[in-house]
């Protein structure tokens, strides 16, 4: 969760490239910028608290010299975020420059044991250990390269990381372990970043850093060693389909509206997936005895709907898992009959990482579903599906939401298949309206894209709202909440309505607004009773159900009105689209950047 880019350039400045490779990651976290640039045989180096743009424009960082440099937008997890805990982090002489993303989990025993040896340490940072430590192993005459090697050695934890030093004016020198990097190749030079929209400026032609590698970038290309043992490692170039345009904001205010109008797009390629990969995740899944659905945030929201989803359609029981919480709640009951479905669109999210590890030490079958190939979700799970979504900018999950939604839907439907538990009329029909979705959503778009400000307006002062829905509408209330929550950081709370008696109910006033998912299906009876019981506590009634519903609408202070016929095991879908607007104009309304909520990052690569 911090942005880092680099690059080796045949001719030019580097630090206009950094800046704007920099702009493109501030998503991944923006409390803090440094650039580091070599020239004239010196190390170049200014660095401060605030934004990629901000920071540039008051410190002048895009007019520092040389045709090669690294920068380096923060997200703190060691050291408040503050001047001397940006990075780049030197060694005592400063001639050696590091920026990094991750924990050094073995920092403190390495501090102490540096410092008994004369270093002076600057910054609160755990980074700040690996350039003393590079120094340290540079008294031993050899070359900056494999000194840095030794130095990786002796890391535990988390980390891309990349290096470069007034010793050695020719390369940039890059490792990885757990966090991404990527190096980018080109005529012009050489590029790493922490992701592929960063360098799609440059070049489209890449290759993904693995964990435990080492990586040489140089004007006219790039070497790749194993860090344990220098052994050279020869790897493909590959080519991203991804355009400029795909990353920019095409017009819209913010990344956030784009990538929700872009669903109805990104859904009709989450439904054109490599369906070899859909029938082998199947017959893994068909095989387990127990399928844990694992993921964080959104994505575990994704898992809560789809385990409604495997059960109605293929009658089969699935256990959402909090990530961060799985080894504790199963980790000691997994095993080799045990299946688990990793849901991450980064393919990078530490607690998720950390809970598959342990589920394959227990032997335990782990499959992935994310938006990111080459991430390193792809390479631990048994089998995975890239679900389409396209880059997604806003840090708020929104197109990856409802791509996972999709895959989830497909893998549901071909396990009913596979299981024949259901009548094939249903599985047909469940598949005839999947692939009616996109259209769904589109006429969603088109009702509500702008129309929903108003409600925003109506309810712009709240300072508590409710979520509840019944059935698989729990999930769309949880990540409708989740939306608003992190988009406007107004108090919101969401409920399983059912659930809502049993105490939420006591913080319901006068005048409290609750959005209630209500679509057509089983549990429209029951929600019918949950609006009821508010009404006659006092709450104001924003229902989302489907146009003409009488009955909502009578009992409703405001509608938001869906098209016919989307079948209530498909509704999150579109049924989530009004409230990413409506948490998206609310946050535009209080003035806050949707793209770039405080606090959070895109993806959270620490523990
Ligand atoms: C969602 O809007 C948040 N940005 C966050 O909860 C996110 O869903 C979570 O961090 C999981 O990320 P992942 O899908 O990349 O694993
Ligand atoms: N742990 C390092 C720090 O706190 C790196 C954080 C990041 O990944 O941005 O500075």
């Amino acid at each position: 969760m911090c942005g880092i880019f680099g690059c080796v350039l045949k001719e030019g400045e580097a630090a206009p490239l950094i800046h704007q490779g920099l702009r493109r990651l501030e998503y991944r976290g923006y409390d803090s910028v440094g650039f580091a640039t070599i020239s004239d045989g010196t190390l170049h180096m200014r660095k401060d608290q605030g934004r990629v743009d901000e920071v540039v424009g008051r410190l002048g960082l895009d007019k520092m010299p040389g045709s090669l440099g690294v920068g380096h937008t923060r997200w703190a997890t060691h050291g408040a975020p503050m001047m001397v805990n940006a990075h780049p982090h030197t060694d005592c002489e400063n001639q050696i420059a590091v920026i990094h993303n991750g924990v050094i989990d073995n920092f403190l025993e390495l501090k102490e044991e540096l410092i008994n040896r004369g270093h002076v340490f600057e910054s609160r940072t755990d980074t700040e250990v690996i350039p003393h430590l590079i120094e340290e192993e540079m008294k031993g005459d050899i070359n900056i390269g494999e000194a840095i090697l030794r130095a990786l050695r002796r890391l535990e934890g988390s980390y891309a990381i990349a290096v470069v030093s007034s010793a050695d004016l020719e390369r940039i020198y890059c490792a990885r372990n757990e966090s991404p990097l990527v190096i980018g190749v080109s005529d012009k030079g050489t590029f790493c970043a922490s992701d592929v929209p960063a360098m799609l400026p440059y070049t489209n032609k890449v290759v993904y850093l693995r964990n435990g590698e080492f990586a040489i970038l140089e004007r006219e290309g790039f070497k790749i060693k194993r860090i344990q043992d220098g052994s050279a490692v020869e790897r493909e170039v590959e080519e991203v389909t991804w355009t400029l345009e795909m990353a920019e904001k095409q017009g819209y205010p913010h990344f956030m509206l784009k990538e929700i109008f872009e669903q109805p797009k990104s859904l009709r390629n989450s439904l054109r997936l490599q369906q070899q990969y859909l029938d082998l995740l199947t017959a893994f899944l068909d095989r387990g005895r127990e399928l844990f659905l694992v993921a964080a945030g959104t994505s575990y929201l994704a898992c809560i709907a789809a385990s409604y989803m495997f059960s109605k359609l293929a009658r089969l029981t699935t256990y959402p898992a909090i990530s961060s919480e799985f080894i504790a709640q199963y980790g000691s009951s997994v095993g080799i009959d045990s299946v688990v479905l990793a849901v991450s669109q980064s393919g990078e999210t530490y607690d998720t990482l950390k809970a598959i590890d342990h589920a394959r030490m227990r032997a335990t079958t782990v499959l992935g579903v994310t938006n990111t190939v080459g991430s390193t979700l792809t390479r631990v799970s048994r089998a995975y599906i890239i679900q389409q979504s396209g880059p997604e900018m806003g840090v708020a999950a929104t197109k990856t939401f409802t791509s996972q939604l999709m895959v989830l839907s497909q893998l549901a439907l071909r396990l009913a298949r596979t299981r024949g538990k259901v009548s094939q009329d249903e599985v047909d029909d469940f598949e005839a309206r999947l692939l009616e979705v996109p259209v769904y959503v589109e006429k969603v778009l088109e009702k509500h894209g702008t129309s929903i400000r108003s409600l925003v307006e109506k309810y712009s002062g709240e300072r508590l709202f409710l979520f509840l829905g019944r059935g698989i509408s729990a999930a769309t209330a949880l990540e409708g909440r989740l939306k608003l929550l992190e988009l406007t950081y107004v108090p919101s709370l969401a409920y399983p309505a059912g659930e809502s008696k049993h105490g939420p109910i006591s913080v319901v006033e006068e005048g409290t607004p609750i959005i209630f998912l209500c679509p057509r299906g089983e549990t429209r009876r029951e929600i019918v009773g949950s609006i009821m019981e508010m009404k006659a506590r006092g709450a104001r009634i924003i229902s989302v159900c489907e146009e003409g519903d009488r009955d909502i609408k009578e009992l409703s202070d405001d509608v938001i009105e869906m098209p016919l016929g989307i079948p209530e095991l498909l509704s999150p879908i579109p049924y989530i689209v009004p409230l990413q607007l409506y948490a998206y104009y609310l946050a535009v309304e209080k003035g806050l950047d949707p793209d770039k909520p405080r606090n959070l990052a895109k993806s959270v690569t620490v523990p």
